[in-house]
């Protein structure tokens, strides 16, 4: 007699009296056997004791000891989208719950965030002046620019807080790519780098704990590192990588609320194919080489084996994934059709990215988790 077949011979006899002798026979087996074996071997089981998996996880308190990792709201990273009208508060139609603010907007709206946890944010700056726009991107890093302003704020204001800064030139070139473009129209990689490594100097000098440049021209990593060290701010400026950035729709919320989308052609000369999982291993060893100091793939949900990969090539160092503006917009949109609930999706879906690999999560859902971790 199967393991299974005798439990459910046991459950049957207590409801019904007439299989008493049958059962009463197998159990005088079972009582027999246990004088002369262990108790293991008293009942005879066909299948594999390691079939038996629920035991493992039928209580809330062992349930949580399945999890390699739990969210903590020490993981998470808030994206704010700074613009340069100080006093503006402008939700962004394509991200719901998300706005655009100006400088003096940004205390007030942190502050009970703080309160209940919130530990870090990456700036985006948003310029809306069209006259802040060149070619050469030149307003990311003017020190009156509202990232640099947002950084010496929240430096002073709270102490405790870590500033991360997106660098990159897409939101602040006339044309909207990331870098410099030669006369063609293609992107001039060594300008490029030579610029954004002069903007992420910048932001470290200001204050900013942690540059996170999101470009993806080839060599920005150990340009940044070079001259962080040059400046003697490397000891105290992390340096975050976008290291395998794929390029899709998925970022299509953020353009919007950037203003940030290309005037002519797109970036897959410059962002990942979606199948490239080759260029995306090569670009984390490869920034790993150079000095950073995280690996950051995104989108997440759709390259959980990406995550994956980065966290066994980058064994000695955190990973982390950005739930990007499409990923959240489509949670947002499909929890509001009635498709699922909001929380448990939100939950679930930056689990998966936690066990895929990543130890921290940008996500716009941090408002929230802030409330539901508590
Ligand atoms: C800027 C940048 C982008 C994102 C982060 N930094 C947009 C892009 O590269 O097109 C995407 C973030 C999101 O979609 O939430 N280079
Ligand atoms: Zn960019």
């Amino acid at each position: 007699m199967s393991f299974s077949n005798l439990v459910s011979d046991l459950a049957f006899k207590d409801a019904r009296d007439d299989r008493s002798s049958q059962i009463s026979h197998v159990r005088s087996q079972a009582t027999a056997r246990s004088h002369t074996s262990t108790a293991a071997t008293s009942v005879s089981i066909s299948g594999d004791i390691s079939s038996q998996l629920h035991a493992g996880y039928s209580h809330p308190l062992s349930r949580s000891w399945q999890a390699e990792r739990q969210l903590t709201k020490e993981m998470l990273i808030y994206p704010l989208f700074i613009t340069d009208n100080p006093e503006e508060e402008t939700p962004i139609p394509s991200l719901p719950n998300q706005y655009r603010r100006g400088v003096n907007r940004i205390v007030p709206f942190l502050k009970p965030l703080i309160h209940k946890g919130l530990r870090s944010v990456i700036l985006f700056g948003v310029p809306l002046d069209p006259s802040a726009k060149d070619a050469l991107g030149t307003a990311a890093d003017d020190p009156s620019g509202p990232v640099i302003q947002t950084i010496r704020l929240l430096r002073s204001r709270f102490p405790q807080l870590y500033i991360v800064t997106d660098v990159c030139l897409c939101e602040y070139t006339s044309h909207g790519h990331c870098g410099i473009l030669r006369d063609d129209g293609t992107l001039d990689n060594a300008q490029s780098v030579d610029r954004i490594s002069d903007v992420a100097l910048a932001y470290a000098a200001a204050g900013a704990h942690c540059v996170a440049p999101s470009d993806m021209n080839d060599g920005r990593v150990r340009a940044i590192k070079l001259k962080l060290i040059e400046a003697g701010m490397a000891h105290r400026v992390l340096l975050m990588s976008y290291s395998a950035k794929f390029s899709g729709c998925l970022y299509g919320p953020f353009r919007d609320a950037a203003g940030s989308c290309p005037s002519f052609g797109d970036r897959r000369c410059y962002q990942l194919p979606p199948g490239g999982r080759g260029l995306a291993r090569r670009a984390i060893q490869r920034d790993i080489a150079e000095g950073a100091d995280i690996i950051m793939v995104k989108p997440a949900s759709s390259y959980l084996d990406i995550i994956r990969d980065a966290k066994d090539l980058a064994t000695d160092l955190p990973v982390a994934a950005y739930q990007v503006s499409g990923e959240y917009a489509m949670i947002h949109a499909a929890a509001k059709a009635g498709v699922f609930d909001l929380k448990a999706m939100a939950f679930e879906s930056t689990e998966g990215i936690l066990r895929a690999g990543a130890g921290i999560v940008v996500t716009y859902f941090v408002p929230e988790f802030l409330d539901w971790l508590s």
